[in-house]
C-alpha cells in the first residue's frame, strides 16, 4: 500500500464535541448529557439547512444559534456570559485519547494528513494547537472556501483540489456517518470511527468502506485495506 491521503473530520472525530460537560453539569445539573447532545444535533441540522437553503452563515454561527435553541428548548436559563463561556470552550474543545498515538502511527506510514472540517480555518486550526495535534497535519482545509457544509459534494470535491488527491487514494475519516455517507457518494474511500456501542450507522446502503473503534484501530486497518 502507498501513501495515502487522509482527510480527518474534526468536531466528534479529533476532538470531543462532549468535552463541554463539566461546565454544563455546573451550569445546567442533570440536564447536562440532554443539552449536549440536542446542541450537536442542532449544530449540525442548522449547517445541513443552511447548505441547502443556500444562506451560509459559518459553523460558529450554527454552534451558537444551536446553543440559544437549546437554552430555549431544555428551558435552561444561561445569561450571556454562560453562553460566552461554553462558545469559548467550544474552541479549546480536547483531542480523544486516542488521535495523537494514532496519527502518530499514520505518519510513520508516510501518510498525507489533513483536517478537514465544516469549521473555518481559523477555528480549527485554534482548536488543532489548543490539543497540541497541529503538528500531525499537512494542511487544513475547510467547507467555509465554499461558503456551504458537508455532505454538499462539491466541498469534497473541493478537498481533493486542495490536497491534490484523486478520489480513489483519498480517505474520509470521520465519526459521523453523514460524513461518510457524502464522502463516498462524491468518490472518495470513507472510513467510519465508531466511537460508541451504541452508534448506528445510517441504513442507506452506502457502507463504509472501513469501520474502526478508534485511530489506532485505524492504522492496523489501512495497513491491510488501504
Ligand atoms: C466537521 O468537523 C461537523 O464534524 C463536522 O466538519
Amino acid at each position: 500500500m502507498g501513501p495515502l491521503t487522509l482527510a480527518f473530520d474534526v468536531y466528534g472525530t479529533l476532538i470531543d464535541t462532549h468535552g463541554v460537560m463539566t461546565t454544563l453539569e455546573n451550569l445546567v445539573g442533570t440536564k447536562a448529557a440532554a443539552f449536549s447532545q440536542t446542541w450537536r444535533d442542532k449544530q449540525l441540522e442548522y449547517s445541513f439547512r443552511r447548505g441547502l437553503m443556500q444562506h451560509y452563515e459559518s459553523f460558529a454561527v450554527c454552534t451558537s444559534d444551536a446553543l440559544d435553541y437549546t437554552c430555549a428548548v431544555l428551558k435552561a436559563s444561561l445569561d450571556k456570559d454562560q453562553k460566552s463561556e461554553l462558545l469559548a470552550l467550544y474552541r479549546v474543545l480536547p483531542a480523544f485519547q486516542d488521535v495523537a498515538g494514532g496519527l502518530t502511527r499514520l505518519k510513520a506510514e508516510n501518510h498525507r494528513i489533513f483536517a478537514f472540517s465544516n469549521g473555518s480555518a481559523e477555528a480549527v486550526e485554534t482548536l488543532l494547537k489548543n490539543a497540541g495535534i497541529r503538528d500531525f497535519f499537512d494542511g487544513v482545509v475547510s467547507a467555509e472556501d465554499l461558503k456551504s457544509f458537508k455532505p454538499n459534494p462539491a466541498v469534497y470535491c473541493h478537498f481533493l483540489r486542495k490536497s491534490g488527491a484523486a478520489g480513489n487514494e483519498a480517505w474520509l475519516i470521520s465519526g459521523n456517518p453523514f460524513d461518510v455517507i457524502g464522502a463516498i457518494s462524491a468518490g472518495m474511500k470513507g472510513a467510519w470511527i465508531k466511537r460508541s456501542e451504541e452508534a448506528v450507522f445510517d441504513p442507506w446502503g452506502v457502507p463504509p468502506t472501513i469501520t474502526a473503534d478508534n485511530l489506532l484501530d485505524l492504522a492496523d486497518k489501512l495497513a491491510f485495506n488501504g
